[in-house]
C-alpha cells in the first residue's frame, strides 16, 4: 500500500461542460468525489493525501470562476472540518495563504489547530500552491536563517519545504487526461510512481483510486538501482 498518494485533481470542467451544465457543477461534484476518495484512502491505510486543489496559475482564470471557487473553498472549510475531526484526519493546507482572503486564512488556521493531533490519515490541501514557490520559499526560510552556502544540502533543503514533515510520495494520480505536473510538488515527486487515467475527478471513486493502486503494486522501484540487486537484498 502506498504511504503517500498525492492526486492533481482535474477534469471537473470538461465533465460539467459534457452535462451542459456551468462549470462549477463540476467543482461542486469534485468536492463529493473527494469525500470518497478521502474515506477510502482512511480505511485503506494510506497514511498521507495530498491533493492539489488550486494552482498559483489558476488565478489567470476568468474571475468569477475564481470567486466560484473560493467561495466553494470556504463552503468546505466550514461543512467538511469537523467531519475528518471526528474521523481522525489531520488537515492541512500547503501555499501562499496570504493569496486568500482573511476569512479563509482564518478558517484554515482553525481547521489546522482543531486536528493537529489526529493520526490516522494526514489530508493536505495544496492551495495557491506551486512547485517552484515552494523552493523559492524554502531558499528564503534557509538564506534568513543564516545558513552557509557549505551547509546547504538535499536534506536541510527539504527541511523548509512546506511538505517536509510527510514522506514522499509514493504515487502521484492525475485524473482528467492530462501527463503533466503542472507545477505540483516538484521537488517531491523525483521518483514518485505516475499514474494518469482520462477518468474525470468528478467520476473518480474508490474502485479507480483501487485500480491506480493495483498498477502501483506493480511498479519496480529501483531508486538508481538494478532489478538484481533489489531482489537480492529482499
Ligand atoms: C480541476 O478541474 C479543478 C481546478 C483546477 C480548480 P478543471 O477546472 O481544470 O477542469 P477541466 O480541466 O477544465 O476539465
Ligand atoms: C491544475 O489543474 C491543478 C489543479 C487541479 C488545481 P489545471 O487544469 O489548471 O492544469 P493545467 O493548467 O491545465 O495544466
Ligand atoms: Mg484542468
Amino acid at each position: 500500500m502506498p504511504r503517500h498518494i498525492a492526486i492533481i485533481m482535474d477534469g471537473n470542467g470538461r465533465w460539467a461542460k459534457r452535462r451542459l451544465m456551468p462549470r462549477v457543477a463540476g467543482h461542486r461534484k469534485g468536492v463529493e468525489a473527494l469525500r470518497g476518495v478521502i474515506r477510502a484512502c482512511a480505511e485503506r491505510g494510506v497514511s498521507h493525501l495530498t491533493v492539489f486543489a488550486f494552482s498559483s496559475e489558476n488565478w489567470r482564470r476568468p474571475q468569477e470562476e475564481v470567486t466560484l471557487l473560493m467561495e466553494l473553498f470556504m463552503r468546505a472549510l466550514e461543512n467538511e472540518v469537523a467531519k475528518l475531526h471526528e474521523n481522525g484526519i489531520r488537515f492541512r493546507v500547503i501555499g501562499d495563504l496570504s493569496g486568500f482572503s482573511g476569512r479563509i486564512q482564518a478558517l484554515i488556521r482553525d481547521a489546522e489547530a482543531l486536528t493537529r493531533n489526529n493520526t490516522r490519515l494526514t489530508f493536505t490541501v495544496a492551495a495557491n500552491y506551486g512547485g517552484r514557490w515552494d523552493v523559492v520559499q524554502a531558499v528564503k526560510k534557509l538564506m534568513l536563517s543564516g545558513v552557509p552556502a557549505g551547509a546547504v544540502n538535499e536534506t536541510t533543503l527539504a527541511e523548509q519545504l512546506s511538505m517536509a514533515d510527510a514522506p514522499e510520495p509514493d504515487l502521484f494520480i492525475r485524473t482528467g487526461g492530462e501527463q503533466r505536473i503542472s507545477n505540483f510538488l516538484m521537488w517531491q515527486l523525483a521518483y514518485t510512481e505516475l499514474y494518469f487515467t482520462d477518468a474525470l475527478w468528478p467520476d473518480f471513486d474508490a474502485a479507480a483510486l483501487d485500480a491506480a493502486i493495483a498498477s502501483y503494486r506493480t511498479r519496480e522501484r529501483r531508486f538508481g538501482r538494478t532489478s538484481e540487486q533489489l531482489r537480492s537484498t529482499s
